[in-house]
């Protein structure tokens, strides 16, 4: 019976891949960097890790033979972890993102582009099997970036109404990842994975307004007033409005790789909004903010 590591085990995928593995023939170790705050189904097996901290993840490394990669730590831990990685397992299914792909939205410079760069280029010298799942936007990110202003009242404060994106839902991933973990015949495959449509982010605010009953409206703000107002590192904002003000003239790109790998169409954004509806309501309490 294959041993397999999820890390990133508490985040927004790593949640659904732990989920979507529960009933398949393997043993579940997920690593958090603190497990009792972790609420994860008590089938599975939690440990302690964290990825720069070598010897945290060398423990979680024992008998592991495949390893679901969620890189959160800063890249100069990234070198020795991933030997690590190497020495202990056969397999590594990364989460990374589009930025080879030839779609301008996936083209602007950032930091983050060149973090997965160096991540990869480590795996792919280290002799391990390897599979990149490189998804576009998640659709989660509408937790993080609206929610708390649907919350608090109809208007949602946001730029760039008219750029599309086509947003994935978690579950979608993880269900790609789990074929990665678990099949053969996906090493040194690099998965550009997206939701089904494209979407203008205006259409997609008008779709939670639709599921949730709400008539929500998009009050357009400048780039400037984006970067001043919202409640998110510089960094973050500059690489968004640069994303989508190249996305703007054209749909966003759109694959059947979810489908071709899975077997299974993508879920749509309507469907992830609805997986979704306690988050937006007024009552809901954002246990990250709380
Ligand atoms: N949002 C998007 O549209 C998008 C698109 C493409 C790619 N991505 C990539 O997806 C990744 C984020 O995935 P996600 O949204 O599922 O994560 P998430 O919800 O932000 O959760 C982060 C996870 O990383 C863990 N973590 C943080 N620091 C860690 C460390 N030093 N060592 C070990 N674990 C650590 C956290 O676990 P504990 O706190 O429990 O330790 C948590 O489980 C990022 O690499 C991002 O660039 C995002």
């Amino acid at each position: 019976m294959k041993n397999i590591l999820v890390t990133g085990a508490t985040g927004t995928v790593g949640r659904q891949v732990v989920s979507q593995l529960l009933g398949a023939y393997c043993r579940l170790h997920a690593m958090t960097r603190n497990p009792e705050r972790a609420n994860l189904p008590p089938e599975v097996e939690i440990v302690r890790g964290d990825l720069s901290d070598p010897d945290s993840l060398e423990q979680c490394l024992d008998g592991v033979d495949a390893v679901f990669l969620v890189w959160m730590a800063p890249l100069t831990a990234a070198d020795a972890a991933v030997r690590q990685i190497a020495r202990h397992a056969q397999r590594v299914v990364l989460l990374t993102a589009p930025h080879k792909t030839p779609h301008p939205f996936f083209q602007q410079p950032n930091p983050l582009r060149l973090l997965f760069a160096e991540i990869e280029r480590l795996i792919e010298k280290s002799g391990i099997e390897w599979t990149f799942l490189r998804p576009g936007m998640f659709a989660a990110n509408a937790l993080t970036w609206w929610a708390p202003q649907i919350r608090a009242g109809d208007i949602v404060r946001w730029p760039y109404p008219t750029a599309p994106t086509a947003p994935i839902h978690e579950h979608d991933i993880a269900a790609v990842a789990a074929r990665a973990l678990l099949d053969s015949g996906h090493n040194r495959a690099e998965y550009v994975l997206t939701g089904p449509e494209s979407l203008s982010q205006m259409e997609q605010l008008r779709t939670i307004g639709e599921v949730i009953g709400r008539s929500l409206q998009y009050d357009e703000i400048s780039p400037d007033e984006a970067l001043r107002e919202l409640p998110f590192p510089a960094t973050a904002i500059t690489m968004l409005l640069d994303a989508w003000a190249a996305a703007i003239g054209q749909p966003a790109l759109v694959t059947s790789t979810v489908a071709d790998v899975t077997g299974n169409a993508p879920r749509s954004f309507r469907e992830w909004v609805s997986d979704h509806t306690k988050e937006f309501k007024l009552d809901f309490e954002d246990p990250i903010r709380s």
